[in-house]
């Protein structure tokens, strides 16, 4: 890979207490110490009990923070239980994902988090929203068609490109070891980049990441995907060998 910046997003999912926090000393020591041709920007999408904390303690620090959902109400409200954006920006997250598969699951529609992506961006917080297939999808040959209509709901609802970062993670490869073939992912990639062109006028179009299974055996095979621009990593971003190794091997 050449010296083009990298995103590298780690999602701790329900992992991590304090301790955790020599997970991303040891991250930012890397990033301080990296050779100059390197650029990747680094965001940490930590459970949001740690946001504060983490965030407190690694100030000013090469570490981006970010949570891992948000509720569709943007300040505050009588739903228990749940985070706003207001008070993950105050804990100090820029970013947050919106439409991880595991939160589908669990009964975010399209519909709820059109509105989950708008009320983050009213706060001001950055959107890595996620979209993919589920293995049914991906038998059915539906990969294609279930991006389009992701894709275009961004359009729909009239949601800030440029506070927005896509994760392509198909549903089957998170967790599972299993990862597309370079070919199939080249072809998805074109394709997602191709209906973001086709939409916008600008030439500047949301960063595009590749998110399932990434870790630092198998992401070499990555680096041919011209058109992805990082990555979304889960399991290998709770290690800090495992993490600094990705990124190590990006730019070699
Ligand atoms: P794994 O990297 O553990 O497969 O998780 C991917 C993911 O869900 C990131 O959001």
């Amino acid at each position: 890979m050449t010296n083009n910046l990298k995103i590298f997003i780690g999602n701790w999912k329900m992992y991590g207490d304090i301790s955790s926090l020599k997970i991303l000393r040891r991250i930012n020591t890397f990033l301080n110490t990296k050779k100059s041709k390197m650029r990747p920007r680094v965001i940490m999408c930590i459970p949001s009990i740690l946001l504060y904390p983490f965030s407190k303690y690694l100030k000013n620090s090469k570490v981006s923070f970010g949570a891992q959902n948000c509720h569709e109400i943007d300040s505050y409200g009588p739903f228990t239980g749940s985070i706003s954006a207001k008070m993950l920006k105050k804990a100090g997250a820029k970013y947050v994902i919106i439409g991880h598969s595991e939160n589908r699951i669990e009964g975010d529609d399209q519909k709820k988090i059109n509105k989950k992506i708008k009320s983050a961006q009213r706060q001001n917080l950055s959107v890595i929203y996620c979209i993919g297939e589920n293995l049914t999808q991906q038998k059915k040959k539906l990969t294609f068609k279930i991006l389009k209509k992701q894709i275009n709901s961004i359009f729909l609802h009239k949601i800030n490109l440029n506070k927005l970062i896509i994760a392509y993670e198909p549903t089957w490869a998170i967790g599972s070891g299993n990862i597309p073939r370079a070919e199939e992912l080249k072809k998805i990639f074109s394709f997602i980049k191709t209906i973001i062109k086709n939409k916008i006028k600008s030439k500047k179009i949301p960063k595009i990441l590749y998110g399932g299974s990434v870790n630092n055996s198998n992401i070499v095979s990555f680096l041919a995907i011209k058109d992805c621009d990082g990555f979304l990593i889960g399991g290998a971003s709770l290690s800090s060998k495992k993490f600094i190794d990705i990124i190590k091997k990006c730019y070699k």
